[in-house]
């Protein structure tokens, strides 16, 4: 086991979630926006209108800046704060899909050069060839997303990867295809939105209408194939996720949020952009990125919500990130057991040698060194955390009461086990004990 990312009031966790949520908007734009670029250019060529070009130009300006600074930037910054987070569940993901990373990579790199040679070539190559480097780019950036929804399907139902271990057993599994099929919608209503956001900085003319409304009809297609196929994912989902939206009430209004939200964003494509493009105002499209960003954030927040108790459905419990199966094809054992029976912390090599027995002097620091690698990729500790905290929870208990809590974690649907012995049980309840009755 590698050390714990220990944050007692924010939690890795909500770190993660920040840095991968924003991500969603240049990488959806990015996988997009040539798409409907291409389109509005070829129509520019056919029928003459150099205006089009002139929206091109400020709409390629906005995506290389946008997506190729923020979403570089917060790209790596999701494997900085995911490896950090969860190294072995990162380090078990390379294991198998060290090739599609690889591939995807390949991608992003004709991505980053053709955005680049698409916008600084406007008239300067014929138009033909042109419209071809922004073929490659579009191309380019929705094999990556075609790539990438491989690895995070995976992550929630890697099927019939548990039985033979192949590299596309696991890629194409039982959600892969509605989940790249929703986001393909998707990303259509963000380019959409962001296409009206920079058509909105044109002179007043009938070509700026024009082009509100072709994007507003992307938009509202993007969002009816999206939802239409996000029921689909919906059905795909184990029946475990279902169960699980049971016991977890949130779930469900997340998913009422992200259907509101993205409705309350199809009435503005349908008002500001279909029926009256003249309304459409620059700052009202910012807005209409926000409300679709909130859909997003619930959409995605759901997704991942279904996974617990895993970080790999099935395969790796979250937070402690302990093997909870075996995997034959792989070579690969449940570590549950034997980690019961030997203890968590015979796996914590990094420990100091006067961590490695527990007595009443150190109790309370095992226990918050254990504390921080089985509970605090979910919880929050501090009663002031962000995210589920503990303190809270456990609000004002006494040891004992705690250790049976901690017996009985693994009955929750949402939780892994309380994985190590009992002298262990007894430190992580004595920590929690602490905390429970510390004010702030
Ligand atoms: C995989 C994520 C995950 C891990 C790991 C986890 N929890 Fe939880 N825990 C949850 C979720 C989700 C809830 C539900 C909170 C809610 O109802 O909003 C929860 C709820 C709780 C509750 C309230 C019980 C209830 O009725 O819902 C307690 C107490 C608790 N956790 C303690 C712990 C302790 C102690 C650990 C570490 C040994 C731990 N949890 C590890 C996800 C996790």
């Amino acid at each position: 086991m590698y050390p714990a990312w220990f944050l007692p009031t924010l939690s890795s966790a909500f770190i993660i979630a920040m840095v991968a949520t924003f991500h969603i908007l240049p990488s959806h734009l990015a996988t997009s926006a040539l798409w409907f670029g291409v389109y509005v250019e070829r129509k520019a060529y056919k029928e003459g209108r150099s205006e089009f070009i002139e929206f091109l130009k400020k709409f390629s300006l906005l995506v290389l800046i946008f997506c190729f600074i923020y979403g570089s930037i917060t790209g790596v910054g999701i494997w900085f704060s995911a490896a950090a987070a969860s190294p072995r569940a990162i380090s078990a993901l390379i294991h198998n899909y060290v090739w599609g990373w690889a591939t995807e990579w390949v991608f992003f790199i004709i991505e980053i050069v053709t955005i680049y040679a698409y916008y600084y070539t406007f008239e300067r190559v014929s138009p033909q060839h042109h419209m071809r480097i922004g073929i490659i780019y579009a191309w380019g950036a929705w094999i990556s997303m075609i790539i990438i929804t491989g690895i995070l399907a995976f992550m929630l139902t890697p099927g019939p990867w548990f039985k033979t271990g192949g590299f596309f057993d696991g890629f194409f599994n039982p959600t892969y295809w509605p989940q790249l099929l929703s986001r393909t919608g998707f990303m259509f209503s963000l380019a959409a939105v962001y296409a009206m956001i920079a058509a909105s900085r044109m002179s007043n003319s009938p070509a700026k209408e024009e082009i509100i409304r072709m994007a507003s009809i992307w938009g509202m297609g993007g969002l009816i194939a999206g939802a239409l196929f996000g029921l689909w994912y919906l059905h795909k989902i184990p029946s475990s996720a279902k169960d699980l939206m049971d016991s977890l009430v949130y779930l469900k209004h997340l998913l009422v949020i992200c259907g509101v939200f993205g409705a309350l964003v199809f009435v503005y494509f349908a008002v500001f952009g279909y029926l009256r493009p003249s309304l459409a105002r620059g700052w009202l499209s910012v807005a209409a990125v926000i409300v679709l960003f909130v859909s997003i954030i619930a959409g995605e927040a759901f997704r991942e919500g279904i996974r617990r108790p895993y970080i790999i459905g099935g395969l790796m419990y979250g937070s402690s990130q302990v093997i909870a199966r075996d995997v034959p094809a792989k070579k690969v054992k449940s570590e549950v057991e034997e980690l019961n029976e030997k203890g968590f912390l015979s796996r914590l090599y990094y420990l100091p040698p006067r961590f490695r027995t527990i007595n009443d002097k150190n109790m309370i620091e095992v226990g918050r060194i254990i504390v921080s690698h089985e509970c605090a990729g979910c919880h929050s500790i501090k009663r002031n955390g962000l995210i589920r905290p503990l303190a809270k929870l456990l609000n004002g208990m006494e040891k004992e009461d705690i250790e049976d809590i901690l017996d009985s974690l693994g009955d929750y649907p949402y939780m892994p086990p309380f994985i190590g012995n009992e002298k262990e049980k007894e430190a992580a309840a004595a920590y929690l004990a602490k905390i429970a009755k510390e004010r702030r």
